[in-house]
């Protein structure tokens, strides 16, 4: 099977679906690897690491010729679905629950579409979960935001000047992203205590030395492990108790995410006001519209002496190691539709029919769908 590598278009986006070793791993299993030229260098992964491993590098006109899978990171634009050959597999963040145009484009075209978004959180699928992956560096450079902004130390310093007291640090949802949070905070010496509405994460918050903030507001745990909305009355309970508990925090990291939904809106404007100044929150829900009333999605701002960052993409920002867990994602992905370079697409396959967002209706293959180019 031969797997095209295009250089990612989205702006900010530095990783890339396959690193050099992923490239060579899926050679050495039967796999022919295309890179466009370029594609790695914003990752730290220069063209030649991708030939030293066996890749084949193209220019963009001549990458998807050819191509039996495309791989990538972020959803193709239009223009790009217009350039994909009716039939290739193609693989990536597709956002098929909050990008319905971008699917049916896709559907449109004839791809066989996989996202990984969509990939079945179950035990046999956790070599391919690139939402917990992605989630994991997200959690963890949040910390390392949070830490840059804030004027406080994290640790607890006992110093002949004096003692400084450890950054009280808050987590609310505590997932995949807010348990990373919950460790790298504790790490850097923070004294964390963390939110979530399933009942689950308790023992979790517990088990990484963080004290779990009870709140009064249980929510319910959806299939797959997922967090279902709260009721508009819940949310307005959440959000009080919460008010009345911010200003004990130096640093607010926020989490809180309910699939293909808004985030929850958790703090309201009025509450970041009683924050001390010299707070920062960063507002990991911020692609989804923000956890924070004030987050501007994109952007930092401060609002009367609190930091609020709103950076999006965040995994985006520590491209090298996210690229390395997406690549491997992505790798197992291909080699369980494609055992041994070989594609056999089983749609009764869990896996394969859960991840596959749009298909020909005549049956797919990776060599076309009898259509031509358009
Ligand atoms: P997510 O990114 O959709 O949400 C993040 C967190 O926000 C969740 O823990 C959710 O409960 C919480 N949340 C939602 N509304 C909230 C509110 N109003 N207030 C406070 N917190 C709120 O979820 P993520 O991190 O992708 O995964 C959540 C859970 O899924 C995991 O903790 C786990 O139980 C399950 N999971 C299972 C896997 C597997 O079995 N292979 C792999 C990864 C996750």
């Amino acid at each position: 099977m031969r797997v095209c590598v295009p250089r990612e278009s989205a702006p900010g986006e530095n990783r890339v679906a396959l690193t050099p070793e992923a490239a060579g791993k899926l050679q050495s299993s039967g796999f022919d690897v295309v890179v466009e030229r370029g594609a790695g260098v914003l990752a730290g992964f220069p063209d030649e690491r991708y030939a030293e491993g066996g890749a084949q590098l193209a220019d963009h006109a001549q990458l998807t010729d050819a191509a039996e899978a495309v791989v990538r990171v972020a959803t193709p634009t239009a223009e790009e679905v217009a350039a994909l050959r009716p039939g290739v597999v193609l693989v990536g963040f597709l956002e098929p629950l909050t990008d319905a145009e971008g699917i049916a484009r896709l559907q449109a075209r004839g791809v066989v579409a996989f996202a990984m978004e969509s990939i079945p959180r179950i035990t046999r699928a956790q070599s391919m979960d690139a939402l917990s992956s992605q989630a994991t560096i997200a959690g963890y450079k949040g910390v390392i935001l949070a830490a840059d902004r804030s004027p406080k130390l994290f640790p607890m310093l006992m110093t002949a000047a004096g003692t400084v007291a450890p950054a009280r640090t808050l987590v609310i949802g505590a997932g995949v992203a807010g348990l990373q949070a919950i460790a790298t905070a504790r790490r850097l010496g923070a004294v964390v205590s963390a939110f979530d509405v399933r009942p689950a994460a308790a023992e979790q918050v517990s088990s990484l030395g963080a004290t779990f903030l009870d709140l009064g507001v249980r929510g319910e745990e959806s299939e797959g492990g997922y967090a279902r909305e709260l009721t508009p009355e819940q949310q307005a309970r959440q959000q009080q108790a919460l008010e009345e508990r911010l200003p004990d925090f130096d640093v607010v990291i926020t989490t809180a995410a309910v699939p293909g939904r808004p985030a929850p809106r958790l703090i309201p404007g009025h509450a970041v006001e009683s924050m001390k100044p010299g707070s920062v929150i960063v507002d990991l829900a911020s692609e989804s519209g923000g956890n924070c009333e004030l987050t501007e999605p994109g952007r930092e701002i401060t609002h009367m002496g609190v930091t609020i960052v709103g950076l999006t993409n965040v995994a985006s920002l520590m491209p090298a190691d996210a690229s390395r867990l997406y690549a491997r994602n992505v790798t197992a992905l291909l080699e369980h539709l494609a055992p041994g370079g070989v594609l056999d697409l089983d749609f009764e396959d869990e896996i394969t029919a859960g991840a596959c967002v749009a298909r020909p209706p005549d049956g797919p293959t990776a060599t076309g769908t009898g259509e031509e180019d358009a």
